[in-house]
């Protein structure tokens, strides 16, 4: 193993979250999101195991990560839309159920402060940052009046802090490869102040936070921890990038 998580795991991070778990449950689990692949990986794994500091979901498009966050933040007392945990907007109630039925087993301390950042309903926390008046916390500008990405770096940069539970969804949706070096930069910052992340992303730059724990989610719903090398946004990236025709090739067939 070559890549950046190689040196044994530093301990770090807040620990506010040990693992995740599937609790028993006499309802009707029949539907989504308990007939996903990932919800039977998860009872097959018996426990979510979290890095005290920072955890990464990878996988596939549809393999259940925005689901499994979403749940987590539910079963953690976020706002279901994203945000702080004293937010409580709802623009339109599309959260499943799982997050009522996740046990969540937590560590000794409780975190400071809190987000949970879903890139597709950012627009939504930005207006009620707004409406709250709170906009000091984030740079002290409206994040309307911010780009998309700097909207996003304002967030990790200004409210983001010290002894924080983070969940965050695809925090690349907005980023450059530069903001994504900044936002891995910040990740890695709080981690060692104290901070824990909970990451679903398809960036291998974000990937590369040293130590954190990447979980991985297959089609079938198994969950497995690899390393970075082993990671399936890094093993894609590498082989598109070092060979980009013969992707083309295969893509476009003779015809290009
Ligand atoms: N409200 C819903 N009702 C039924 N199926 C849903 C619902 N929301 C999501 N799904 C399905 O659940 C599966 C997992 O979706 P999810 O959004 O968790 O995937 P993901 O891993 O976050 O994907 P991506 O990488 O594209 O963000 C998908 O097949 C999706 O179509
Ligand atoms: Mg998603």
């Amino acid at each position: 193993m070559t890549g950046p998580n190689a040196s044994a795991r530093r301990r770090g991070g807040g620990g506010f979250l040990r693992w995740v778990e599937l609790a028993e449950a006499d309802a009707d689990l029949s539907g989504y999101p308990f007939t996903l692949p990932v919800v039977e990986g998860l009872r097959a794994a018996g426990r979510l195991e979290l890095d005290p500091a920072v955890t990464f979901l990878v996988g596939d498009n549809g393999t259940g990560k925005s689901t499994l966050i979403e749940a987590v933040a539910v079963a953690s007392g976020f706002n279901p839309e994203g945000g702080s945990a004293n937010f409580r907007f709802s623009t339109r109630a599309t959260e499943s159920p799982l997050g009522g039925y996740l046990r969540l087993v937590r560590g000794v301390g409780k975190p400071r402060t809190g987000f949970f950042l879903r890139a597709e309903s950012f627009y939504n926390v930005a207006t009620e940052i707004d409406r709250l008046g709170v906009g000091n916390s984030y740079g002290g500008r409206s994040l309307h009046e911010r780009s998309h990405g700097e909207s996003f770096l304002d967030l990790a940069t200004h409210r983001f802090g010290s002894r924080g539970l983070y969940l965050l969804d695809e925090p690349e949706a907005a980023l450059s490869v530069h903001g994504c070096l900044a936002m891995l930069t910040r990740i890695r910052d709080l981690a060692e102040t104290g901070s824990q992340f909970v990451v679903a992303t398809h960036s291998p730059i974000l990937l590369a936070v040293p130590h954190a724990r990447i979980l991985q989610i297959d089609v079938t719903g198994t969950i497995s921890e690899v390393s970075y090398d082993e990671a399936q946004p890094v093993v894609l990236t590498r082989s598109f990038l070092a060979d980009p025709q013969r992707y083309l090739h295969y893509l476009f067939g003779d015809d290009r």
